[in-house]
């Protein structure tokens, strides 16, 4: 047992869409990064959940026919459900509708609020119900939602504000003096960018005559706290919060692993959040790039979106997970493709690793009585073992720079090792008259 902490998180997911293909590559990658950290031998606390509440939930659920709590606790099981198929060993499970959570919230806020740190104000603006954020000038496209390219309504309301622009300068500072804060270092960029321009105010309640469906404001029960508010703090409630002894052993450790879409409440807010309530701000915040199909923006709302489980169930979890940890660069944008997954799972998994298997295995079998032989080594033993142990570490060091690919790429270099003869060539084709032999794909 080492003497480290690895406490890692997922985005924990909206319960208005099943899980799909985006949500699997994260939980996927947070699995094979805390499974790594295990086998290290370091205590390991491995986070993921559902987002329950706010607008698109509750207008989700309505077109259902159902409440919002009973919409949530079957798209929530889905989720659940999913990860205890792909093989996800998370240590918890957190939803943000139960009360644990809940007290958390409300005791964050009081705090604040009590603080001075938050405001009652009034604000217009141009408003998405699809992103339920309010959308500036700047951002808007043609009169439209960037992201939904949906009308927006224009909106004026009475709400709390959380005093975010006065984190401004410290949250610079912060992201200057610690370079891989959020890593890879285009989207800390982004951030920096997006940082040159005043950073407003956080409206951070909505009024319950337009949203009941949240958690009520400790300080105004009139008012339900805006949905980043309350799921951003998931992250610090499943430890149960300050004083507990798991958040004062897990908390110090926290990584978290999101996708490049919801980088601004991760790497704005959310560091804002913890410097007004006082807590330390995470170790890094790991952010990845998007899955597109055919080159375009893969969502529910295009339509095209890939059921994870079925190709999983289809071509089994551990060809499914090795395609995508292999196939995606982490913080770039990846193309997804059946054809491109049985290409891979047939050149690397059937044909080099499925023949090295089956080459090693009958070898054993009918020169060493079954048994895998120790003794005096070869120079070929040598090499090989030579070669085993750079995989290791070079794979080690790639996944410190969460450089998957690289790591399996680093072990194949091994497999390709094993699989030349002794004259050092490698075997056009090792497994028989077909390539796929017992492992075909297609
Ligand atoms: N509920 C918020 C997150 C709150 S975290 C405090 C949310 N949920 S979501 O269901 O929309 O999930 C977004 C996340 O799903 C992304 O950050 C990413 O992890 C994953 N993905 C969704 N679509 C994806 C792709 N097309 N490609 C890769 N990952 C994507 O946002």
């Amino acid at each position: 047992m080492s003497d480290r902490v690895f406490y890692l998180t997922t985005p924990i997911y909206y319960v208005n869409a099943e899980p799909h293909l985006g949500h699997a590559y994260t939980t996927i990658v947070a699995d094979a990064m805390a499974r790594w950290h295990r086998l290290a031998g370091d205590r390991v606390w491995f986070l993921t959940g559902t987002d329950e509440h706010g607008d698109n939930i509750a207008q989700t659920a309505a077109r259902a026919g159902v409440s919002p709590q009973a919409y949530a606790d079957r798209i929530s099981a889905a989720f659940r459900e999913t990860w205890r198929r792909l093989g996800i060993t998370n240590d918890d499970y957190i939803r943000t509708t139960e009360d644990r959570h809940k007290k958390v919230v409300q005791k964050i806020l009081q705090t604040l609020w009590e603080a001075g740190e938050i405001y009652l104000g009034t604000y217009g603006g141009q408003y998405c119900f699809g992103c339920e954020r309010f959308y500036t000038e700047k951002e808007i496209v043609d009169g439209k939602c960037p992201d939904h390219l949906s009308p927006l309504t224009y909106i004026e309301e009475e709400n709390y504000f959380f005093k975010m622009s006065k984190y401004q300068a410290w949250l610079i500072d912060e992201i200057q003096r610690r370079p891989d804060l959020i890593r890879p270092e285009r989207y800390r960029n982004e951030i920096l960018g997006f940082l040159r321009d005043p950073l407003q105010d956080l409206s951070i309640s909505r009024p319950r005559t337009r949203l009941e469906w949240g958690i009520p404001l400790p300080f105004d029960d009139k008012y339900v706290t805006y949905v980043w508010f309350d799921a951003l703090i998931n992250y610090v409630s499943a430890l149960g919060g300050p004083g507990d002894p798991r958040y004062e052993t897990f908390w110090p450790h926290v990584e978290h692993l999101i996708g490049k879409d919801i980088l601004k409440p991760h790497a704005v807010y959310w560091p804002c959040m913890l410097k007004a309530a006082g807590l330390p701000l995470y170790r890094h915040l790991n952010v990845h790039g998007y899955w597109r199909i055919g080159g375009g923006k893969m969502s529910k709302s295009v339509g095209n979106v890939v059921e994870a489980l079925a190709l999983a169930d289809k071509y089994g979890n551990d060809a499914f997970r090795y395609f995508i940890m292999r196939e995606m660069v982490f913080g770039l944008d990846a193309d997804f493709s059946e054809e491109a997954l049985v290409a891979r799972l047939n050149a690397d998994l059937a044909n080099d690793l499925g023949n090295l298997a089956s080459r090693a295995s009958t070898l054993i079998v009918n020169f060493a009585g079954g048994v895998v032989p120790a003794g005096a080594a070869s120079p070929e033993d040598r090499a090989v073992g030579a070669a085993f142990e750079r995989a290791v570490r070079d794979a080690g060091a790639a996944m410190d720079e969460l450089a998957f690919h690289r790591a399996l790429a680093a072990i194949w270099e091994f497999v390709a090792v094993v699989n030349r003869d002794r004259a050092g060539a490698v075997p056009a084709r090792c497994g028989g008259e077909d390539p796929r032999g017992a492992w075909a794909y297609r």
